[in-house]
């Protein structure tokens, strides 16, 4: 079968690799038709976590289901799924409690010997352990374009926004107007934001921010603590949201959050450091919340009501939907930042 396969960093081709089989009773393999790039993709992409040449990639994806192990029991052939990025095994403690990113048997599909040696979903057909829980039926009537991001982007920023803290009237910043800022910014309304203020570099993102009801602040033209104090009463934003996974966007966000307020930082972190000053954090007393990987599996109904409901509106973000065998383009469009989100077709 087609898959993207990662050569080196800032390499990747669409090559044939071996179609994966059931290699566990409760696998099933599903027929991928819309699979998107992330940022995180973009991370590996980078070289930001090692993946070696030859590993296949990406992880956000929705498919029919071609086949099951002896096992699985909540789904049947020809199903129509989202799958969830992280793959878990549903039944350790941490699972248990909700928190399905922290699981005993966690893996990622798509970044290699990182996630766990999973094929990636940018491609025909992707296996997925554990499928009871791992995938989530795409309801009735749903286009699959609609669908896909409840396996990753929309449901990080539905979670993302729901361990914020956000009580009704706040003033909500979201740094970062990428695929998963977009999200955070209608689920912090969801929350009862009075105000969601979405930053970033790039004016068309902005744009699709302020369609869905953000005040823009471009940080290229504008300082943020200024621009967010002005719309603040001097004070700062109640809650920051961070979408980047980037040290400048991190310490953006401590310098517009108000004091006592709560940060809850979304985007990605591998191994970047940074030095804390632990009495200006403590005497401001901010609340961080790293939100980690997503537990998509705690919070993708939720996420897929808001969807079907059409209070969370995937659609806006997408400008390209390109064929797989086109995935070079697509990576090289998102890098760029000439696409908000590339959608490849199988
Ligand atoms: N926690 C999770 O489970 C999870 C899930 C998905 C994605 N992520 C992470 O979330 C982050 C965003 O993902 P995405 O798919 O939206 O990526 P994206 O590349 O589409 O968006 C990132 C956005 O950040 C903007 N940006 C860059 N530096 C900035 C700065 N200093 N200030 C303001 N804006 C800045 C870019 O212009 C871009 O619009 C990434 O780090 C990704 O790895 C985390
Ligand atoms: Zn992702
Ligand atoms: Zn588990």
């Amino acid at each position: 079968m087609k898959a993207v396969v990662y050569e080196d960093v800032g390499t990747i081709r669409v090559g044939d690799v071996p179609d994966p089989v059931i290699e566990d009773a409760r696998d099933a393999i599903v027929r991928v038709t819309r699979a998107a790039i992330c940022g995180s993709d973009l991370h590996f992409y980078h070289g930001k976590a090692p993946l070696g040449p030859g590993d296949t990639m990406g992880h956000e994806a929705a498919g029919v289901i071609e086949a099951v192990g002896p096992e699985v029991e909540r789904f049947e052939v020809g199903d129509r799924v989202v799958v969830a990025f992280d793959i878990v095994c549903g039944h350790c403690w941490f699972c248990l409690h909700g928190q399905t990113s922290l699981c005993d048997d966690f893996r990622v599909l798509g970044i290699g010997t990182f996630g766990g040696e999973l094929g990636g979903a940018q491609a025909e057909h992707v296996r997925v352990p554990y499928a009871d829980v791992n995938l989530l039926a795409i309801p009735e009537g749903m286009e699959d374009e609609r669908a896909l991001f409840v396996g990753d982007n929309l449901t990080t920023g539905y979670y993302g926004a729901a361990i914020a803290g956000i009580q009704p009237g706040d003033s909500v910043a979201v740094v970062g107007a990428g695929s998963v800022g977009f999200f955070c910014v209608q689920s912090a309304a969801l929350q009862g934001a009075k105000e969601v203020i979405a930053l970033d570099l790039e004016a068309d993102r902005l744009a699709l921010a302020e369609k869905v009801g953000a005040t823009a602040i471009n940080v290229k033209e504008r300082n943020p603590q200024m621009a967010v104090s002005e719309l603040t009463e001097g004070r700062g934003a109640d809650v920051v949201i961070e979408a980047v996974g980037s040290r400048p966007a991190f310490e953006t966000a401590v310098e517009i959050v108000r004091r006592g307020g709560a940060i809850s930082v979304v985007g990605m972190y591998v191994s970047e450091t940074l030095e804390i000053p632990l009495g200006f954090y403590w005497s401001r007393a901010l609340r961080i919340q790293f939100a980690g990987v997503c537990p998509i599996h705690s919070w993708w109904e939720r996420a897929m009501k808001a969807v079907q409901a059409g209070t969370i509106d995937p659609l806006p973000i997408i400008s390209h939907v390109l064929p797989l065998s086109e995935a070079v383009r697509g990576y090289e469009l998102f890098d760029s930042r000439q696409a908000t989100k590339v959608v490849l077709k199988t």
